[in-house]
């Protein structure tokens, strides 16, 4: 279940927000520490969707001012007018907390605990003390230092007998993947935020996106896990493409972002957990030596961007190189044609081999010449200086330094008497969807290859080694067009 906090400051404010939240969520939480004019039997009164009623003390994280007795009194008012629920923090006065358990007749009682610090590893104990203690839901809310802190949350969920219903996940940007994850294993609901700017607490995620994206309403316990392991992982689109392509073809996937920072201990702690994963910056190198087995094109490139598990074995693909060439051949046969690539980082590097390997005649340049010559003794082709540029046949020209990407979009890389009708022009940089290069290029006669075709291919080759379906190409790019151009 999703249960939508309401954080509003006013009763009006949060009556007009529990009406918003009803349309999504299944429970609404009454943050009645954030109202400074509480009136709680007028918020019981408008309910449509059932309630918690909880007045969060501030050193468990809310806003409470008043006294212990004060706050057993409010939650003893919400059980009187009839909410479902009402949350009382373990770290209650004890004889408090069983006087509010004792008189709750039909209203179930959380029990809370937070830790915005840590997620301590003996979490497990610490829910035998709250399972005895009373109460009908253990809601256990900790902070993720790093990715493994989730894993520490899926055993106490999975593993917790089913004794008491439990809610659990991990705050913070690291622990978005247990508030996505957890009432798909076993927990009894997660929080997700109206909107942004609404949360109640770090790391919440709009209720909507739960909804719709991740699916954690309709999702069981049989799912297959991928994700993008990375860092930063936030900006990527790969959550949305992937997870809105399982559900169109009703696929019991999951794409996580997973924030990493030693993507070692992320694949020792996560091995068997997931099915698949999509790799970025800045592990698309270091993650070669943690697989079992590497496709040749992509040991040639020296990056990794898609794990796959075959018979639990992790086995590495490039992506990123084959997105690019299916982008070029749609247009242009490679094989003899003079290719001229300016940049020589990552992307380079991919379309680089790819050019080569279907026998493109290839010139690598950068503002980096050393770069540039490294990276074209890898590869087996030619570089030059930037301002040599001029003298050089040019049937393609592919763009793949940041120049002209958002917001940056009044550069080019190249000056336009560079561009000649009928040249072929590649820019590997999708925000915006059409560069300042690739319109110049246009005005020239040449023809032109967007960036975002290289994303949506490599998107969807990723998609089909992982499930082994045909993707929905055309949705998987209204999605990319539509959200770059949002
Ligand atoms: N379409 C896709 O699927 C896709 C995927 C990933 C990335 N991209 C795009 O590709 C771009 C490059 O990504 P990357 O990972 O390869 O970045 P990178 O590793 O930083 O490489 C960019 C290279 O371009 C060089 N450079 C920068 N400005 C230049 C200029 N004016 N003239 C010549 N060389 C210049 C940089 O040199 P210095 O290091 O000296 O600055 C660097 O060597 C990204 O910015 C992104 O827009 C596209």
């Amino acid at each position: 279940m999703i249960c939508i906090p309401i954080t509003a400051s006013t009763t009006d404010e949060a009556i007009r927000d529990m009406k918003k939240g009803a349309e999504i969520a299944d429970i609404l939480e009454l943050r009645i520490d954030y109202i400074r004019d509480l009136d709680i039997a007028k918020l019981i009164k408008e309910k449509s969707k059932p309630v918690i009623v909880t007045p969060r003390s501030q050193k468990e994280g809310g806003r409470f001012k008043g006294s212990e007795e004060e706050r057993a009194g409010l939650l003893r008012e919400a059980v009187r007018l009839g909410a479902e629920y009402i949350d009382i923090e373990f770290s209650t006065d004890e004889r408090l907390r069983k006087g509010v358990i004792e008189e709750s007749r039909g209203t179930k009682v959380i029990v809370s605990y937070h830790n915005f610090t840590e997620t301590p590893s003996d979490i497990k104990e610490l829910y035998d003390d709250i399972a005895i203690s009373g109460g009908d839901i253990i809601k256990i809310v900790t902070f993720a230092n790093s990715i493994n802190d989730n894993l520490v949350i899926f055993d106490l969920i999975k593993g917790h007998e089913k004794r008491k219903d439990i809610i659990s996940f991990c705050m913070g940007r690291h622990g978005e993947i247990s508030r996505i994850l957890s009432p798909i294993i076993g927990g009894y609901l997660t929080f997700g935020s109206l909107e942004e700017g609404k949360e109640s607490a770090s790391g919440q995620i709009p209720a909507r996106v739960l909804k719709s994206v991740y699916r954690v309403d309709r999702l069981g316990q049989e799912i297959n896990i991928y994700g993008l392991v990375g860092n930063p992982v936030s900006e990527s689109m790969g959550y949305l493409i992937h997870n809105l392509a399982f559900a169109e073809l009703d696929l019991d996937n999951i794409y996580l972002p997973f924030l990493v920072e030693d993507i070692n201990s992320f694949m020792t702690g996560f091995k068997g957990l997931f099915k698949g994963l999509s790799v970025t910056m800045p592990f698309k190198e270091e993650v070669i030596d943690l697989l079992d087995g590497i496709d040749k094109k992509a040991e040639d490139i020296g990056a990794v961007n898609t794990v796959v598990v075959k018979d639990d074995k992790l086995v590495g693909y490039n992506t990123d190189c084959s997105g690019a060439i299916m982008a070029l051949e749609d247009r242009t046969e490679i094989k003899g044609k003079n290719a001229v690539m300016i940049g020589a980082g990552g992307v380079a590097r991919a379309i680089g081999f790819g050019v080569k390997g279907r026998g493109g005649i290839l010139t690598i340049t950068d503002i980096d010449t050393d770069k540039a010559i490294s990276l074209s003794k890898d590869i087996g082709c030619k570089y030059c200086n930037p301002d040599e540029l001029g003298n050089i046949s040019m049937d393609i020209f592919i763009n793949t330094t940041p120049v002209g990407m958002y917001p940056d979009v009044d550069r080019s890389p190249v000056p336009d008497s560079l561009l000649k009708e009928g040249m072929i022009v590649f820019d590997a940089v999708y925000n915006p969807i059409k560069t300042r290069l690739l319109k110049e290029a246009e005005a020239k006669g040449c023809i032109t290859i967007p960036g975002v075709e290289m994303f949506i291919n490599q998107g969807v080759a990723q998609f089909e080694m992982w499930t082994k379906r045909e993707a929905p190409v055309d949705i998987m790019r209204e999605i990319v067009l539509n959200k770059i151009s949002a």
